[in-house]
Parts: C-alpha cells; structure tokens; sequence
C-alpha cells in the first residue's frame, strides 16, 4: 500500500508539473469518484482488519496530500505568478476574509455609492433656488397637487369671476359650480394660506412644488410645471426687505454682477405687487449684441436689457383676513404684521441660466439632455 501510495502522489506531481496542466481535470482525475485512490478507499472493508488501520492512515494522508495539490485558489486572486507560496497564498486569503468580517460586522461603514441616472435638472435648480433662501433662514414647506378652491383661489383674493379661475385656464377635479371644487393647484401660492392657518409668525418659508395649467404644450408652455414660493410675515415687514431679499436672491442664482429691476404689476393676493425683472443674460443688460450702442438688437430680451423672472409684492390685508376667519383668531391681525411673498417659474429660472430654449427638453427626459447637468 505504502508504493502505490506513493506512486499515485507521483504521478499527481508530475502531471501538475507538465505545461498547460488543468488543475480542475486533474483534481477530477486524482481524487474523483472513479479514482485509484477511492478505488482503494473502496478495497478497505475487505482487507485483513490487522492492516486496515495502516493502510487507511496511508490513504487519508495521500488524499490530504492530493487535495492541498489541486486545491482551489481562494482569497485574493494571484498575478498568475506560479510562485506563490502556499503560506503566502492562505494568509492572503486570511486577510481578505478578516476584511470580509469587518465589513460585515461594522454596519456603521458609510455604504458604497454606485452612480445611477442623473439628478434632474429642474431638481438641481429647486434645490438651488432653495439652498440660497436657507442662508437668509428660510425653512421649507409643501402642500398639495391637489387642492381645493378655496386654498388656491378664494382666500388669496380672486374674484368670483377672475379670469384664472377659468376652466380654461385650470384642471377641476369636481364641476367648477360645485362648493369648493378640488382641482389641480394652478400655483404654489395656496401654500402661502395653508402655512398660516397652522403656524404662528415670524415666519419665513419657501415652498417648492409642481403646478398645473391647462396649456398645451410648446417652446415655453406645459400643462406641469414647477413654481418656488416665498413667504416671509412678521412684525415690520417692508418692501424694502423685498427688495434686498430678492436681490440676494438673483445674485446668488445668476451671479453678483447681475442687476434686479421692479416694475409695477398685480396680483389678487399682494398690494403692492411687482414683476421682478433681471439684468439680461445674454447681453448683459445692454440690450445690444456685438457691443456697444452700434450692435444689433438682442433677441432675448428684445433690446430692453433685462428679462422678467417672477413676482411678487406684499402680502395682501385680505389674504390676512382670510387666513383669520380660517383661524378664528387675530394673529394675522393685518394691523399686527405685515409680509411679502414672491412665485418664480423653475423651468424659466433654468432656463434662461443654461441657454435651454426649448420647455419641452425638461420633459422629454433624453438622456444626452440630462447628462449635461450631471
Ligand atoms: N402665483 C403667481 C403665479 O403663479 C406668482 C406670484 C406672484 C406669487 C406674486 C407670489 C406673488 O407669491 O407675491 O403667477
């Protein structure tokens, strides 16, 4: 038993040995079912029992033997380096399973980021937009898609027959004749009556959203799109504060050498109100391409320099008195505190920063558009 034993682990060695030899093959040829070794494993029982013991020590060894020859490569991989020891070899592989163990152990390890898809690019710009009302100590708020008539038209002063209440202009859920029809939000202003029914001030809020307008579709149209409100009551609140506001505003979108221009407007829900006009971004305010008073026409803004953003204004006394009849106290006492609020188109704001002519791009959602804000 001891000769064959060793000439089965000679062969082993030698056929290791030769160029182009399959470990896989081999393990199978050597320590297989149809074996020599389980052969003789086999041949045991029926042995003398005075030599079983020797000649079963014999072949346990020479499998060990053959196994630790045609034995798996684990742990990390080798660089094909037959050289490697076997010590070398099993510490490696102690080492990768130690690391193994401690990622698994330590739940606490931040997790491994894996890249898929793109923010959106109406979503950087929300969340840019709010990013910079933070700094002034702005929170956030929501409301919701769907609203009722009363949060997104009565209570913010439109007239019963005001021409945005219009089924042309807005998406009814129940019939527009019915009490207080819910509908798809045409702005984010509801929002502003929705915080002070449950807050107290000082308050001061942003509130990013999706809007709605029965619009088709074209270059600066759609039927959703995306609003950032601003609402700030206290205690002593002037235009003046709206203006400085607005104006950090514009310089931390667009940056610091743009210029922020009020013109009169209106709105139900602020007296005063103004259109919000920036320094334009393609001509730089002048109104001209190609420089100076001789270039032509600037086609963005149409020569006049600058380009309207958004509005604003201070907050009505009638939306105060609103929000007080809803309440049932005066802690919006419009004799008390004063506010102004502001609503900015997302999509204008974006694109008018990135050169994007055309609305429907947000939507399309091609990805060799989104890649770009990536
Ligand atoms: N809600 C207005 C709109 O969608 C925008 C707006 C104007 C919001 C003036 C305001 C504001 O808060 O003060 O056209």
């Amino acid at each position: 038993m001891e000769d064959e034993v060793q000439a089965i682990l000679e062969q082993a060695r030698s056929a290791l040995a030769e160029p182009g030899a399959d470990k896989n093959l081999l393990r199978a040829r050597f320590l297989g079912k149809k074996s020599r070794l389980k052969i003789l494993m086999k041949g045991l029982k029926d042995l003398p029992s005075d030599q079983r013991p020797s000649a079963g020590a014999a072949l346990q060894k020479l499998r060990a033997e053959l196994e630790e020859l045609f034995s798996r490569e684990r742990g990390l991989p080798s660089d094909g380096k037959k050289a490697e020891s076997k010590k070398e070899a099993s510490r490696k592989t102690r080492i990768s399973r130690a690391t193994l163990e401690t990622i698994l152990d330590d739940w606490s390890r931040p997790g491994i980021a894996r890249r898929i898809g793109y923010d959106h690019p109406l979503r950087r710009t929300t969340e840019e937009i709010i990013s910079i009302f933070r700094a002034l100590g702005f929170g956030v708020a929501e409301g919701p898609d769907i609203e009722d008539d009363r949060h997104n038209f009565t209570d913010l002063n439109f007239p019963p027959d005001h021409p945005a209440r219009d089924t042309q202009d807005t998406f009814f859920i129940d019939p527009p004749d019915s009490e207080n029809p819910l509908l798809l939000r045409t702005h984010t202003s509801p929002v502003q009556i929705r915080v002070m029914e449950h807050r107290v001030p000082p308050l001061a809020v942003v509130v990013p959203g999706r809007t709605y307008r029965s619009d088709a579709a074209d270059a600066t149209h759609s039927p959703i799109f995306h609003q950032v409100e601003g609402l700030f009551v206290d205690t002593g609140v002037t235009f003046a504060h709206l203006k400085g506001t607005l104006g950090y505003f514009v310089q931390g979108f667009f940056g610091p050498e743009y210029r922020t221009r009020f013109r009169p407007s209106f709105f139900p829900f602020t007296e005063p109100s103004a259109e919000v006009d920036v320094s334009c971004v393609v001509c730089g305010g002048t109104g001209r391409l190609g420089g100076g008073s001789e270039g032509e026409t600037c086609r963005i803004c149409k020569g006049t320099g600058y380009l309207e953003i958004l509005g604003a204004g201070m907050v009505d006394p009638e939306v105060f008195e609103a929000v007080c009849r809803r309440r049932g106290d005066r802690i919006f006492d419009p004799e008390k505190v004063t506010g102004f609020a502001f609503g900015m188109g997302v999509e204008r704001l974006a694109m008018l920063k990135h050169s994007i002519e055309d609305m429907r791009l947000f939507f399309e959602n091609d990805p060799r558009f989104l890649e770009i804000f990536s």
